[in-house]
């Protein structure tokens, strides 16, 4: 059950869990499966950026907090909805935990930067924690480099560090490209503008790797 639930989740802010969530979603919507986005951040990034929509509108959308997750996420579940997509806050919250033990994927964004890559390392220090603590199943977790500047010394040199410490990371990467800010001024994205222009390219190769991991 848990397998069509995708957990967007980082500490560190501005690191793309919204973007990335708001995109996979409209891609899976996009080619007709049934979606609901789950906004678990106080600051209800998503929610706002539907509102201000015309496309994204049509999207289903729900706020969340510490009390409802867990009943939110399970009547996606028994509603029968093929891909539900959760967002999280940038900062450590119960919340996250919750999403994260109930979702069949637990996506971490990072930034070709050391202050990611620390981050990086204490979400692998909290996921191991909560595995050991005896969390709902195995948790599945990988990272997805984002904002990437292509052919940056620093963005090669960002995969080689996370490959060598062992942490799972995607081969799909979202780059850096103005258009997840400017398709989001509109309250889209760039999968909804420009259904075959490269970056909804890129956003589908991210959605086929995670639909690997989900059923
Ligand atoms: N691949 C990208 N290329 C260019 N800009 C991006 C990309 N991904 C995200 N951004 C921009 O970076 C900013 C932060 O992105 P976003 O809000 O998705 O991060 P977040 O992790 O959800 O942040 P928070 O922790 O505050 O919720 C936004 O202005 C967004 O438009
Ligand atoms: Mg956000």
């Amino acid at each position: 059950m848990k397998r069509r639930v995708v957990a967007l989740a980082t500490m560190k802010g501005g690191s793309g869990k919204s973007t990335a969530a708001l995109c996979l979603a409209a891609h899976w919507w996009n080619v007709g499966r049934s979606v609901a986005v789950i906004d678990a951040d106080p600051q209800r990034s998503i929610l706002r950026w539907q509102s201000s929509g015309k496309i994204l509108s049509a999207l289903e959308c729900i706020g969340a907090d510490e009390s409802n997750i867990h009943k939110t996420i399970t009547d996606c579940l028994d509603r029968g909805i093929e891909r539900i997509v959760v967002d999280t806050p940038g900062f450590r919250a119960p919340v996250t935990e919750i999403a994260i033990a109930m979702a069949g994927l637990c996506l971490i964004p990072v930034r070709p930067s050391p202050v990611d890559f620390e981050v990086a390392a204490d979400k692998v220090e909290m996921i191991a924690k909560m595995q050991a603590a005896g969390s709902e199943g195995p948790i599945s977790y990988r990272f997805l480099l984002t904002q990437i500047i292509q052919g940056s010394v620093i963005s090669r040199h960002m995969r080689n560090e996370m490959i060598a410490a062992g942490y799972p990371l995607l081969n799909a990467k979202m780059n850096h490209r103005v258009a997840y800010a400017e398709a989001a001024l509109g309250g889209s994205t760039p999968t909804l503008e420009q259904p075959h222009g490269k970056v909804a390219r890129e956003i589908k190769e991210l959605a086929e790797e995670v639909d690997e991991f989900l059923e």
